[in-house]
């Protein structure tokens, strides 16, 4: 029996929608953005409160940097003061602050926040918020497999990568929620979805809130996960 109010493990988010709900407003993209960092801080306070072990969302791709400068800069420096202000609300709250995607090749000042985040917070026990930025799951996967190279490992296993990527020591993602009605992954996670369960939402990221991520929870529990057996029969409604 599938089990009705238990809660996932790890969910991740594609947060997308920003700019269109700034759109709608005739208001600058950036105001999105900024009602997107709300969105975020709310998703993860939700997270938190219910119980999620991981709570991944991404928030930069490596495809993003074609955006127009200003669009990135101004991203960035949401990322710096979401990670500065916020520390030590994390620290009080157990928040542990972890970062996947090409860091380094990021500017040197939000790197180095990034760093001192993660290490500030390397011992909390609470949720593990994992946040993509510069990230792109076919990089994080060449980034892996020319780590092994250079360790002189011969023959790769399938727990050789699992360990390699940036999300080692952190369990799949048994749910991924992707916002405003698009239906694809963007290569966002994609070794680690082989078995998620996907959602997609029409609501626009700055308008997602706890009570649709509860229903998605609802509709999460209701589906069984056969990983490849074949017991049952899918119970997600039609
Ligand atoms: C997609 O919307 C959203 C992004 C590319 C950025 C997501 C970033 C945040 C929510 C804020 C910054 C993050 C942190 C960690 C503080 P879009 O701009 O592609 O929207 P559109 O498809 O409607 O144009």
């Amino acid at each position: 029996m599938p089990k009705i109010n238990s809660v996932p493990k790890h969910i991740a988010f594609i947060m997308d929608g920003n700019g269109r709900w700034a759109a709608k407003r005739m208001l600058p993209r950036n105001v999105g953005h900024r009602e997107g960092v709300k969105a975020l801080r709310r998703i993860i306070r939700h997270c938190s409160s219910i119980g999620v072990s991981v709570a991944s969302f991404y928030a930069f791709s490596t495809e993003n940097w074609k955006r127009p400068k200003e669009e990135v800069d101004a991203l960035f420096e949401m990322v710096k003061h979401f990670v500065d202000n916020e520390l030590e609300r994390h620290a009080r709250e157990g928040i542990k602050l972890r970062f996947m995607g090409d860091i380094d090749a990021l500017p040197a000042e939000l790197a180095q926040r990034i760093c001192k985040a993660q290490s500030v917070t390397e011992n909390n026990t609470g949720l593990v918020c994992n946040i993509g930025l510069n990230y792109g799951a076919r990089q994080e996967m060449v980034r892996c497999v020319n780590g092994l190279l250079a360790r002189g490992v011969k023959e790769i296993g399938e727990s050789d990568i699992t360990e390699g990527l940036d999300t080692y020591g952190l369990p799949d993602p048994d749910l991924i929620i992707r916002t405003s009605g698009e239906m694809r992954l963007s290569n966002f996670m994609l070794w680690q979805s082989a078995y998620s369960e996907l959602f997609f939402t029409d609501t626009l990221w700055p308008d997602f809130k706890a009570k649709e991520m509860d229903y998605i929870i609802s509709r999460f529990n209701r589906r069984e996960r056969r990983y490849g057996a074949v017991k049952g029969g899918d119970k997600d409604e039609k």
